[in-house]
């Protein structure tokens, strides 16, 4: 019996996602452009990737003439956090594929990089396909975290990938994946294994973006989603009168969903970690602005309100920065012994002696969760930030400072009840805007050209993403021209450099302009549910992060 789905997947199984001119048209070349190279750490990284170092960029035209259209094989692989529109670049990925030759195949590797490395993978057919267009999640092939590094490791893909007889893998993932994606394209290309690797921009933090490559996908549905919910709390602040929400967003390290969340539905109080280190603000400083915020609106009468923090906050208040780059390194050195030390007091008292004075001060003075959470790094290193309950941390700081404030008899007019908030998981696998499934149809499409072309060790990119789909401009970017060297548990590693928020741009300059109003007036806008049906004006405008960045 078939599965029974809802009435919004019925209709959104009919949409056809939308491609721009240049890929409908059916024979395309790529044109190489310009050999490229990082903006820093040259040398280093040339000799990491002698293979991959300087390639060209690259840009898919229409052509009279096409590319080669033999049968090919292909696998695709999901890695990392779940990020709406995945399922599109993997059917875009499929019609392309199977518009260029029917007999082409396409293999789906499970659960992540690890399927690539154990050999698990299935056939992903029209059938297979089917109920997954323009749905949310990773639930096709499912995802995974695993890092492929080991000498062994690196092997165990190149004979899968063989055996499989793949002339292509697409890795679907974000910074830390497309630079492992990069690593495997070098190592095959250096073993002369005839398997190209091409990378596609994902993540809904929004921090793999440059020049070229305008935004990952699932940022602007998970942004709206989360705006949605922000916008439904605003309403209920100001029916309820009594509470303020202090709601902490995922992103990881950037600020960009805090940002856009921001921009779409105005909140009292909007912390941009970006700003906050680049201003050295301390954690005492940040709750001072807040309670200041809170004493001016209670004075006006309104003892409620909205606080959005990027989850990544704990990572640039600048104590608690030197603190994690210390304990990253003590754990590139001794996470073995860490490990094996009994209960958490154990661990505190050895990591006292380790730290430098500072550190072991701002260490001891957290919640046993926090610093129990900052010991766990993932595979590629970063700390699990959407475990960290900062907006607890922040509640309980500005409780107590209000408190103090009471007992001097200052804040008179404050009654402050708080409930804490944290929007992630929510979002990440929503079903993709028009936007994103727009947008991923054609990354996949795209990856699909790439491959043909015989290009390696590339990250897909779709430009002018602003203007109507009909005006993208698909082409590649090589992944080694995006690295430069970091350090990561205490070793000196490639990595795809982060994009943070710029305050010097315009859409962190569009939120400074407001905030002062915002803080004090009730400005808030209510985005409401993602919109499929509609004026385009509902249902494809793009974010306004990236509206504003390309105005
Ligand atoms: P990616 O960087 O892999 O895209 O993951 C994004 C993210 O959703 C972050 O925003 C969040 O901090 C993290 O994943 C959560 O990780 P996990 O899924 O392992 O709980």
């Amino acid at each position: 019996m078939a599965r029974e789905i809802s009435c919004l997947q019925r209709a959104r199984a009919s949409y056809e996602p939308k491609l721009p001119k240049a890929l409908r048209g059916g024979s395309i070349k790529i044109e190489l452009g310009a050999s490229t190279e990082p903006a820093t750490d040259k040398a280093e990284i040339k000799k990491l990737f002698p293979r991959t170092y300087g390639q060209s960029e690259a840009k898919i035209v229409a052509d009279t003439s096409d590319l080669p259209t033999a049968a090919l094989n292909v696998g695709v692989v999901l890695s990392g956090g779940q990020a709406p529109g995945g399922h599109n670049v993997i059917a875009g990925l499929f019609d392309a594929l199977k518009a260029a030759n029917p007999k082409s195949r396409l293999y789906g590797f499970l659960k992540g990089p690890k399927g690539v490395i154990k050999g698990k993978y299935m056939e992903l057919t029209a059938e297979v396909i089917a109920p997954y267009r323009n749905t949310g999640g990773f639930d096709m092939i499912m995802s995974g975290r695993d890092k492929i590094e080991k000498p062994e490791d690196l092997a165990a893909c190149q004979d899968n990938l063989s055996a499989l007889d793949l002339d292509g893998l697409v890795v679907i993932g974000g910074d830390d994946s497309n630079t492992n994606a990069a690593v495997l394209a070098e190592y095959l290309a250096s073993n002369d294994a005839k398997t190209r690797v091409i990378g596609v921009p994902k993540t809904i933090d929004g921090d793999m973006k440059n020049e070229q490559i305008e935004c990952s996908f699932g940022f602007d549905t998970a942004a709206k989603t989360y705006s949605e919910l922000i916008g439904n709390i605003c309403r209920d602040a100001t029916s309820a009168v009594k509470y303020w929400h202090f709601v902490r967003l995922m992103g990881r390290a950037a600020s960009h969903v805090t940002l856009e969340c921001a921009l779409q539905t105005h909140p009292n109080i909007t912390l941009i970690s970006e700003e906050i280190q680049e201003k050295g603000t301390t954690l005492g400083e940040i709750v001072d602005y807040i309670v200041d915020v809170i004493v001016k609106r209670a004075e006006a009468g309104k003892n409620y309100g909205i606080l959005v923090v990027p989850e990544g906050l704990p990572e640039f208040i600048s104590d608690i920065k030197i603190l994690i780059d210390e304990l990253s390194a003590i754990l590139g050195k001794k996470k073995d012994y860490l490990q094996q030390l009994g209960d958490h007091s154990e661990r505190l008292q050895y990591l006292s002696s380790e730290l430098t004075a500072h550190s072991a001060q701002v260490y001891s003075s957290l919640p046993t969760e926090i610093q129990a959470v900052l010991l766990v790094r993932d595979s590629h290193g970063n700390v699990p930030l959407s475990q960290v309950e900062t907006e607890r941390l922040i509640i309980d700081l500005v409780s107590d400072k209000l408190r103090e404030m009471k007992a001097q008899g200052e804040a008179k007019d404050v009654k402050f009840s708080a409930l804490g908030h944290f929007f992630g998981y929510e979002g990440r696998c929503a079903a993709p805007t028009n936007f994103d499934a727009d947008y991923c149809y054609c990354l996949g499409y795209a990856a699909a050209q790439l491959v043909r072309g015989g290009l390696t060790g590339y990250t897909v990119n779709v430009q002018n993403l602003v203007k109507d789909p009909d005006e993208w401009v698909a082409g590649g970017t090589p992944v080694t021209m995006m690295l430069n060297m970091e350090s990561r548990e205490g070793k000196s590693v490639p990595v795809i450099k982060k994009a943070l928020v710029d305050t010097s741009g315009k859409p962190f300059k569009e939120l400074a302009k407001h905030r002062e109003k915002w803080a004090l007036e009730d400005e808030y806008l209510f985005p409401g549910p993602i919109q499929y049906f509609g004026c385009a004006e509902v249902c494809d405008r793009p974010s306004l992060t990236l509206l504003l960045e390309k105005a």
